[in-house]
């Protein structure tokens, strides 16, 4: 068991009072900076990321990437990843397991090396996360796939082909692997139906400071002329993280009186900002940054339509559901909020009803928030990162005191998260458990 699940977080609510104060800085996207460190794969000259935040995740991709024979350099925000080296590829079996993102290592590893060696990679709470695109789009690429025991085993010594590959859904990181394999694939890669996240965007913009052909990424095509090796001459700066973006503006908009929420990228969070707004919460929006100066309270009995769906972007994301629903537990008003992208990602809720929110989960995936209600502090577990903060902020919140287990869960996604929130006012302290 890692060291820090044993390791919590005790708040003092706020008791509903705005009172943070101050300046908070984002830190690099950690869903951008995992499949970079796979994309390190694509080239024997090193890749250097800037604005990598330490965090578990990142230290886990880095743990399995080593454990192919890529030689990394960290500092306090960089990573220098080379891959000259690489003898085996094979992915390592317990961090493939408690990782899903290892799953970004199959792409280039197939593409540079003509096998990957992969278990199927962890599920989690959130839902079954299968692999089906990845194996259907690798045979559409001319590799034999064969399942030896638990592992995956998938061939192409004579290299990949480019071929049209539409995906059945709309996922983040097929998108992101078939971009990567496409890169050094024999001829013109064609992807159809792909995500448009700006973590998409960020790694075709890292692969053409290589020397890949990538045309088409944020829109649902992608063309990729494959090629050579990739070779980096420059460091990579990672955008920053529009899920930590949206959590703070959440969190200043409950509990802020005044709170700038710095190196951000406001026009990645635009559904929120929209959203904030419609709701009477004034937001000043800066090229990098976003201020709330307010003492009003949110309210959503005014919006017409309170109907909130996940969305892929440029929707409402699946990574800030639980955290909005802290937000709509303290708002007057009733919404409604359906998980469109996993089956199982409302599970936390019978925590915040236990602390006093009024909530009704009519199914696994959709639920009625009735708000404002006084929320309570008491011993929460964290069960995933997203929710595990979603926790902090309701403790924050609440009146008295909670604690919230498992820190590593809240660790893989958010550096050093108590630091940044004392530094604005919470009350929240690290504790052995
Ligand atoms: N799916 C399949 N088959 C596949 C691939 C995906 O059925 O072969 C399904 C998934 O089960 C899910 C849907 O497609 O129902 C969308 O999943 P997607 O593949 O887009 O998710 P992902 O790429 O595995 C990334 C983020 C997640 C984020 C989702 C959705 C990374 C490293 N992870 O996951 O982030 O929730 O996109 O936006 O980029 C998090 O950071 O906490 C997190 C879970």
């Amino acid at each position: 068991m890692p060291q820090d699940l044993k390791e919590q977080f005790v708040i003092q609510g706020l008791s509903g009072v705005k009172s943070l104060e101050g300046t908070i800085t984002v830190g690099g996207a950690k869903n951008a900076v995992l499949p970079a460190s796979a994309a390190s794969l694509l080239s024997d000259t090193p890749l250097t990321l800037t604005n990598v935040p330490y965090i578990e995740d990142v230290l886990r991709m880095s743990e399995l990437l080593e454990g192919l024979g890529v030689t990394i350099a960290k500092d306090a925000s960089s990573l220098t990843l080379h891959a000259k080296e690489v003898h085996t590829s094979h992915i390592e079996r317990e961090s493939a397991k408690r990782m899903r993102s290892s799953v970004f290592l199959t792409g280039p590893l197939l593409a540079r090396f003509g096998e990957a060696r992969f278990p199927h990679p962890g599920g989690c709470v959130i839902g079954e996360r299968p692999i089906d695109q990845f194996i259907k789009g690798f045979a559409k690429m001319g590799a034999s796939i064969a399942h030896e025991d638990e592992w995956y085993v998938v061939r192409a010594k004579g290299g990949l082909k480019g071929v049209t590959i539409f995906f059945d859904l709309v996922s983040v990181s097929a998108t992101e692997t078939f971009m990567m394999a496409a890169t050094l694939a024999q001829g013109t890669t064609v992807l159809e139906n792909c995500a448009t996240e700006p973590e998409v965007v960020f790694l075709a913009e890292l692969l053409r400071r290589g020397g890949a052909q990538i045309y088409g990424d944020g829109t649902s095509t992608i063309h990729i002329e494959g090629g050579t090796l990739l070779a980096f001459t420059e460091s990579v700066e990672v955008i920053p993280d529009r899920i930590e973006t949206s959590s703070f503006l959440l969190l200043a908009a409950l509990a802020g009186k005044h709170i700038s929420i710095e190196n951000c990228n406001p026009q990645h969070v635009r559904i929120m900002t929209q959203y904030l707004e419609s709701t009477g919460v004034p937001l000043e929006i800066g090229g990098n940054h976003i201020r709330i100066h307010s003492n009003t309270k949110p309210n959503t009995s005014f919006i017409s339509a309170r109907d909130i769906r996940t969305h892929e972007y440029p929707g409402f994301p699946t990574d800030i559901q639980a955290p909005l629903t802290v937000f709509l537990t303290q708002v007057s008003g009733e919404n409604t909020v359906f998980e469109t992208i996993f089956e199982n990602r409302l599970g936390y809720t019978d925590d915040l009803i236990k602390m006093g929110a009024d909530i009704t989960v009519w199914n696994p995936q959709k639920m009625m928030v009735r708000g404002p209600r006084k929320l309570k502090g008491r011993e929460l577990m964290s069960p995933d990162l997203r929710a595990g903060l979603a926790f902090i902020m309701a403790a924050i919140v609440a009146e008295g005191m909670s604690v919230v287990g498992n820190a590593y869960y809240i660790d893989r996604g958010y550096q050093h998260i108590e630091q940044r929130l004392r530094a604005i006012g919470a009350d929240i302290q690290r504790s052995k458990g």
